[in-house]
């Protein structure tokens, strides 16, 4: 196994900027957001994103099963953690580590979209368009990337690289 980083820790921060700004504007002016972030791959990103944003939010997580300790997607994600809080008229972001197929997004979105949120925002730090099989709303995305698969800030292959500070792609001996 190699790693191959695509994008440093600066590329990441000048980008997680801009999306906290464009966050902002969405939510300025409005009762704070409650940003809902998907574990465990998404609890750096989250982190990152909610201080570099200036308006107040809440936070919560939730977890899905979806890949256990494979690196293929099972296809049947469940939502294992709900959120805490009453979503009734709240704007909702959901922040994902990353969207491939499209399946676990949409089952979460299902699952909120139930409790009746004003709004429902979905952002993602990395998307496989070429992977998506289903048609999922993703308001915004980080970077769009080809199928490879990566690790890193946050992201892990059987629980390991979730810490190193930068994303790279994990070459495997055959691929
Ligand atoms: P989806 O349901 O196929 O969209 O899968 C989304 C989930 O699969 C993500 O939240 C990750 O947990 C995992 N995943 C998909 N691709 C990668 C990758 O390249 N690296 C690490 N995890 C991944
Ligand atoms: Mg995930």
């Amino acid at each position: 196994m190699t790693l191959q980083p695509i994008y440093s820790e600066t590329t990441i921060k000048t980008r997680i900027a801009e999306l906290a700004a464009t966050l902002d504007e969405r939510f300025s002016n409005r009762p704070p957001p409650h940003i809902i972030g998907v574990l465990k791959g998404g609890f750096v990103f989250v982190s990152d994103l909610i201080r570099a944003m200036s308006v107040p939010v809440t936070v919560d997580f939730i977890r899905v099963s979806s890949y256990g300790a494979h690196m293929q997607s099972s296809g049947s994600p469940q939502l294992l953690e709900l959120p805490t809080v009453e979503l009734k008229n709240r704007d909702v972001v959901i922040v994902e580590d990353i969207v491939e197929t499209g399946l676990t997004l949409r089952t979460i979105r299902a699952s909120l979209l139930i409790r009746k949120p004003r709004s429902l925002t979905s952002v993602t730090l990395l998307a496989k368009p070429s992977q998506h099989q289903v048609d999922v709303s993703i308001d915004l995305v980080g970077f769009n990337i080809d199928k490879e698969y990566v690790v890193g800030y946050g992201l892990d292959a059987n629980e390991r690289y979730r810490d190193l500070p930068y994303l790279a792609i994990l070459e495997t001996p055959q691929s």
